[in-house]
């Protein structure tokens, strides 16, 4: 009796998903779908959730099932079985249109084309999303964070490059399923078009430049602009240094997403101004040329 009790528990439905299933199918509300058992056995048998009694209209054919007349009752999970034995596995849902798609937003985190997205969604589903890169090239599905109708994941497009135009747009797809529906839904967008919150460098200089002679070499150090407000490992500046030799030649040196630099040689004066590799074409103006002389006669002053 207690192991009759037990077998009945068994059979209950898993009715929420905690995963993409590996191998599911998508039918229209009314229309018919084969379902095919992935197996050398001839004979076989179905269950729908576990019960060998689906609510649904089938006809079993050798290794096929065809679902008549899908509806929401009709979907789920259907299992062949030679016996006790389980042969493989399909998830059958309905194709549903949500009103006013799915709303999507995204932004992006770093120069570098890497950004997140997160949408809403029916709170007992699961939902994964991919990427057309900007190159055509496809990227695998990603399954998505969260839960309880908020869906978050994160994604890089390797081939963006942050000093040329974008010419084609990324694509985003999304696939969800819940117990019984299937949705999906796509955007497009630049990732320029996502990177309206990215910091500006211009209208300020670069601060607090310093200049100390270490061993033959000048040793300078800076900070961003006061008006760059976020962590500097998600978004580099681009700075460049202007120097000038003793003979009035001045040299400039690009450093990229670092705030110091040493420089060799005889050095006069220095300079430094920045710019947001990414959303702005034109440079901040200069800081003050910093006098090496001076420093030097400020370093020689025993400690
Ligand atoms: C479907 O049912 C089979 C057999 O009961 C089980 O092994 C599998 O985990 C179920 N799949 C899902 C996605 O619930
Ligand atoms: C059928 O099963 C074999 C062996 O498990 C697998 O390699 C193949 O990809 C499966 N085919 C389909 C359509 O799922
Ligand atoms: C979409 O989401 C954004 C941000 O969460 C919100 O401001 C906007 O009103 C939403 N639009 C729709 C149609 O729900
Ligand atoms: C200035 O000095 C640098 C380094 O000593 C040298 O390479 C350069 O040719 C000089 N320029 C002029 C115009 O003399």
């Amino acid at each position: 009796m207690l192991g009759l009790v037990a077998l009945v528990l068994c059979l209950v439905p898993a009715d929420t998903l905690t995963a993409f299933p590996p191998k599911f199918q998508v039918g229209e509300v009314n229309g018919d779908v084969v379902v095919t058992c992935n197996t050398s056995e001839q004979l076989v048998s179905w269950t729908q959730n576990g019960d060998p009694e689906p609510m649904a209209e089938l006809v079993a054919k050798g290794r096929t099932l065809t679902i008549l007349g899908l509806d929401l009752p009709a979907a789920g999970n259907y299992s062949c079985w030679a016996g006790p034995i389980l042969l493989d596995t399909t998830y059958v849902v309905v194709s549903e249109t949500r009103e006013g798609g799915i709303n999507v937003s995204c932004q992006a985190e770093s120069y570098r084309g890497s950004f997140r997205c997160s949408w809403t969604g029916p709170r007992s589903s699961v939902f994964r999303a991919r990427l057309t890169h900007s190159d055509g090239s496809l990227g695998a599905w990603v399954p998505a964070a969260g839960g309880r109708g908020r869906f978050s994941a994160h994604f890089s497009d390797p081939s963006f490059c942050p000093f040329a135009e974008e010419l084609r747009p990324l694509q985003l797809q999304l696939e969800g399923l819940s117990d019984t529906s299937y949705f999906t839904h796509s955007v497009h967008f630049f990732v320029w078009d996502i990177a309206l919150l990215f910091p500006q460098c211009d209208p300020a200089p670069p601060q607090k430049l310093t200049l100390r002679q270490r061993g033959g070499q000048l040793h300078l150090a800076w900070a961003p602009p006061a008006s760059w407000p976020l962590p500097k490992s998600y978004f580099t500046l681009l700075y460049r240094l202007q120097y000038e030799l003793p003979n009035g030649t001045q040299v400039e040196e690009l450093v990229e997403g670092a705030e110091e630099a040493q420089l060799g040689g005889q050095v006069q004066r220095v300079r430094v101004c920045c710019r947001d590799p990414f959303t702005r074409p034109t440079w901040s103006p200069w800081t003050t040329w910093q006098d090496i002389k001076a420093t030097q006669q400020h370093q020689l002053q025993p400690h």
